[in-house]
């Protein structure tokens, strides 16, 4: 068994509305839409497992409906962190082993050949992220006399973006987790994902890197609303191959420019 766990248990606090991002519409639907109906169309996935900002799960349990999402078999609420709700996933999928993909609801263009390599990689490994190269350089911050200075450069071509899904046999994280919960001084500075609490607290763990996507970004600041609504346009008219493209139809009757093409 294959479950995808689509986190959407955050405010979107950088964004700056008064509604969670997941709930903005790009490209004439929901970002959480767009996320589901990937995870949805793969067939890799058996069951999605959907964790929701406290107030809003009626709001999912509608685009569910709405959309036909028939692999959805939960809608839970968050927890105040985005590890306390994937936590709260891990919890809710018993006790029976299967796979786990986490993945952040607000990557709403994940390709499925994502989700297929990250499948294939299971079955070797147990655990797997999902990252890219860098192409900024990158620097380590230090505190200085007046505002920040360098401490470190980093060798660029070893470093990579961590992306999602980040993906597990389900009682490996949820040991992970287990280790870290039992850990007093996990709050003062928690992983900022999954694979970052494997390892911490699973250091012999090796966890496998699938090759991300640019496309896969996280929609996080006002100005990423915008790229991801061009990129949506962009996939619709260059990569009509890739099931389920399902923005291809919510993009039907709009004019799509497409800049430079051929
Ligand atoms: N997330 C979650 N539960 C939380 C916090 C975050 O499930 N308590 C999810 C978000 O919904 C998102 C993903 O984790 O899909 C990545 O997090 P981020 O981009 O930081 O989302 P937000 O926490 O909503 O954004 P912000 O930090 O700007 O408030």
């Amino acid at each position: 068994r294959t479950v995808g766990v689509v986190l959407a248990g955050g405010v979107g606090q950088r964004v700056g509305l008064n509604t969670p991002k997941q709930l903005i519409k790009i490209a004439g639907r929901t970002i959480l839409e767009h996320t589901l109906a990937v995870f949805d169309g793969a067939p890799e996935i058996d069951e999605i497992v959907v964790l929701m900002t406290p107030g809003f799960t009626e709001d999912v349990e509608q685009v569910v409906a709405r959309n036909g999402f028939r692999k959805v078999t939960k809608v839970l609420e968050g927890g105040a962190s985005r590890t306390e709700t994937t936590w709260r996933a891990l919890r809710a999928l018993g006790s029976q082993e299967c796979d786990v993909l986490l993945h952040d609801a607000v990557r709403p263009l994940l390709e499925p050949r994502i989700i297929t390599e990250c499948v294939e990689a299971l079955k070797v490994y147990s655990a797997v992220d999902v990252a890219i190269p860098s192409s900024d350089t990158i620097v380590v911050a230090a505190p200085g006399p007046r505002g920040e200075v360098i401490r470190d450069i980093p060798e660029r071509s070893r470093l990579r973006r961590g992306q999602t899904p980040q993906c597990f046999r389900l009682s490996v994280i949820r040991e992970a987790y287990e280790r870290a919960f039992a850990d007093p001084d996990f709050d003062s500075m928690p992983p900022t994902d999954d694979c970052g609490v494997v390892l911490r607290y699973l250091p012999d763990v090796p966890i496998y890197i699938v090759p991300g996507s640019e496309h896969n970004m996280k929609v996080t600041h006002p100005v990423d609303v915008f790229i991801a609504d061009k990129l949506f346009q962009l996939a619709a008219s260059t990569a009509p191959e890739h099931p389920p493209f399902a923005y291809r139809q919510a993009l039907q009757g709009r004019t799509v420019v497409v800049f430079g093409g051929s």
